[in-house]
């Protein structure tokens, strides 16, 4: 059983952050630690093995205060990493809207669905009183172009939204029970971009394309638009909802405006100086046309709003990528 005066007599927080390795967990991760929390990460990408994960990790691995668990959340032993947590951010996923149809969608199930549903029984059994689960705009599927709000219906157009749905709802259900003692809140990101992004992102593939001079291709006419949260919002975010009321639910983790694709490929252009080569394809199956959150209730529950635009983050991208190895012998 977890012991209760140890977690009630500490002055500093003890949190567990899944998905550590990925883009958004390693940035959470080092604001946490920057806050004085003790952080557990846990993911199943082996640094020694995946050279993005051993990046994504460094500087963490160094940080006092830190410890690091290299796991599969589907098959390991999860309440000894929760052990007088005091909050579980769980992030890790299988991301990626256009890679879930066919074959890898088993994968998706596995890691949104099964994996957290071994997590939100580990957070309950600990008496974790607080879970910050990672959901996802693409819930809301097809709009009509005007901002979505919490409590739309969600239509989600792929099989990557169909997990993240049933994964914020299996927490929200097990939160609802009387005798949970975990209450959830579910953030639904919109599109974050900012340093070490995901490589199969646009943002990234614009700048790197505007960088090595390799063509951008363009899924569509470029005029899909969506709400770009910048990291450090969305971090900011991330931790607010694990200190916000424990009714508070679902939360749109986005500013409220968007652009489109055409204008991010202006503002890598202009930032990098160098012309991109676009080559058209078809639209990929699952993409929806528009995102833009309502950010009222983020505003009103995590006293939060986004401070960073688009070509400030962009910028901020940008150096992180022409300081890598990769692109320092090739831009
Ligand atoms: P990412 O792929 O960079 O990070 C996810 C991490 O989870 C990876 O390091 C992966 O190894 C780990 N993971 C997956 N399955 C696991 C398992 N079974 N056990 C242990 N670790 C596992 O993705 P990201 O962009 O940082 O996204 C993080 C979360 O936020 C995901 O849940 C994603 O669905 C959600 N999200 C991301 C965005 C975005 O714009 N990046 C938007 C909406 C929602
Ligand atoms: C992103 C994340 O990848 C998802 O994991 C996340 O759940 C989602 O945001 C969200 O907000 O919930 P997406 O909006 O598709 O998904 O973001 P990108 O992968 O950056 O794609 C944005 C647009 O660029 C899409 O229309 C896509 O088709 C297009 N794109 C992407 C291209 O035209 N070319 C590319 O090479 C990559």
């Amino acid at each position: 059983m977890p012991d209760e005066t140890s977690r009630a007599t500490r002055n500093t927080r003890r949190v567990v952050v899944t998905g550590v390795a990925g883009f958004i967990g390693s940035h959470l991760a080092h604001a946490l630690l920057q806050n004085g929390d003790t952080v557990i990460g846990v993911d199943r990408r082996d640094p020694s093995e995946d050279p993005a994960a051993a990046e994504n990790l460094a500087a963490l691995l160094r940080t006092p205060g830190y410890l690091h668990t290299h796991a599969d959340l589907l098959t390991c032993a999860i309440d000894p990493l929760l052990l007088e947590a005091d909050a579980v951010f769980h992030l890790a996923g299988i991301p990626g809207v256009r890679s879930s149809w066919g074959a890898r969608f088993t994968e998706y199930v596995q890691s949104n669905i099964l994996a957290t549903q071994r997590i939100m029984d580990a957070a309950t059994r600990m008496r974790v009183s607080r879970l910050v689960v990672a959901s996802s705009s693409s819930v809301y599927g097809p709009t009509s172009g005007g901002p979505s709000i919490e409590s739309d219906h969600p239509r989600p157009a792929s099989p990557y939204a169909v997990t993240k749905l049933a994964e914020e709802q299996l927490c929200l259900a097990h939160a609802a029970r009387p005798d949970c003692p975990t209450s959830v809140t579910a953030l639904r990101y919109f599109t974050v971009y900012g340093p070490s992004q995901r490589p199969d992102m646009f943002i990234h593939r614009a700048l790197h394309a505007a960088l090595t001079g390799q063509p951008l291709c363009l899924y569509g006419d470029g005029h899909q638009r969506r709400d770009f949260t910048y990291i450090d919002d969305a971090v900011r975010a991330t931790i607010a909802a694990s200190h916000a009321p424990a009714d508070t639910g679902i939360v749109n983790v986005g500013g409220g405006s968007n652009a489109s694709l055409i204008e991010v490929i202006s503002i890598a252009q202009s930032l990098t100086g160098k012309e991109i080569q676009v080559r058209t394809e078809r639209a990929r199956n699952g993409d929806v046309l528009t995102t833009r959150a309502d950010p009222h209730r983020a505003h009103q529950a995590l006293g939060w709003q986004p401070t960073t635009d688009l070509p400030t983050g962009m910028r901020a991208q940008l150096e992180a990528l022409t300081r890598h190895p990769e692109l320092t012998s090739t831009a």
